[in-house]
This record gives structure tokens, sequence and C-alpha cells, in this order.
């Protein structure tokens, strides 16, 4: 038998049960517009605190990010500009966690790189 694509690289769909999962400090997810960004780096140098984005994780967050969770003012374009170097894909993408593409310091990042591809196949059907 003849194997065209002998590598298969381990890919997840971006549903809202997998945005879910990131929900906490250390692995942050956001909906923004149905746009995922993983802000996990950006949270402990956050100028408005932590405390703002991490009841945000996991979650949509357009409205939350848009009016800096209730203030009149909306985030400058600097801060536009870091959240585009967090963007992971849109809702209900099919994306490839390839280390060399996508770059996290999140745990779950990590976990995701040292598992096999059955491992990560498991990890998505739950
Ligand atoms: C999702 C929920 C978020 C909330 C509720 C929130 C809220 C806030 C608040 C209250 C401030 C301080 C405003 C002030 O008094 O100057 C602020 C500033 C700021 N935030 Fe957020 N933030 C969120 C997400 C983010 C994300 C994801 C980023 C970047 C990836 C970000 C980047 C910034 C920056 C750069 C500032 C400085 C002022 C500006 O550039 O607008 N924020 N935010």
């Amino acid at each position: 038998m003849r194997w065209l694509a002998p590598k298969i690289l381990p890919s997840i769909v971006l549903s809202l049960e997998e945005i879910s999962k990131h929900s906490t400090k250390n692995d942050c997810w956001l909906i923004i517009n149905n746009k995922v960004y993983d802000v996990t780096n950006d949270i402990s140098t956050h100028p408005g605190g932590e405390s703002t984005i991490v009841p945000n994780c996991g979650k949509e967050a357009t409205s939350a990010f848009n009016t800096k969770g209730g203030q009149e003012n909306p985030h400058t374009s600097s801060a536009n500009e870091l959240l585009g170097k967090d963007y992971i894909g849109d809702v209900g993408q099919k994306i490839v966690r390839n280390p060399v593409t996508i770059q996290s310091n999140s745990t779950s990042q990590r976990e995701i790189e040292d598992e096999t591809e059955d491992e990560i196949e498991d990890e998505t059907d739950d």
C-alpha cells in the first residue's frame, strides 16, 4: 500500500467548546468579532490589570474588549496591534497546531506539542 501523507499534523477545530477549555490566566483564549485569540502572554503585562481579562478567558469577549469592561473609551490601536499578534483563527475554523507556525507559551500549547497524534485525537473527542 502506498501512503502519500505518512505524517498528519495535529489539528483542532476552534469550536466554542474547544475555546471554553482555555479559560484560565495561564491558558487564555478569547473570541473577539468571531476571531479567536490566545492572549495568555499579554495578561501579566496588561495595563488594565490581569483581573479585567481573566474573567473573559474561554469566552466571547467582543463587548468587554471594545468597552474596556464597560468604560466609554475603546482600546487604542496599540492594543489592537498586540491583539493581532495573538490571532489563532476564526471561530469554527480547523487549525493545525504546528509548533513552528503557532507561538505560545501557554501550558496547553506545550502539552499539544508533546503529545502524539493519537493522544490529540483522544483529547478533541471529549
Ligand atoms: C477582554 C477583556 C479586556 C478588558 C475588560 C480590558 C480592560 C482594560 C482596561 C480597564 C484598561 C485600562 C484603561 C485605562 O484606564 O487606561 C485597558 C488598557 C489596555 N488594554 Fe485591555 N482589556 C481587555 C483585553 C485586552 C487585550 C486582549 C489586550 C491586548 C492583547 C489589551 C491591551 C490593552 C492595552 C495595550 C491597554 C493600554 C491602553 C490602550 O492601549 O487602550 N486589553 N484594558
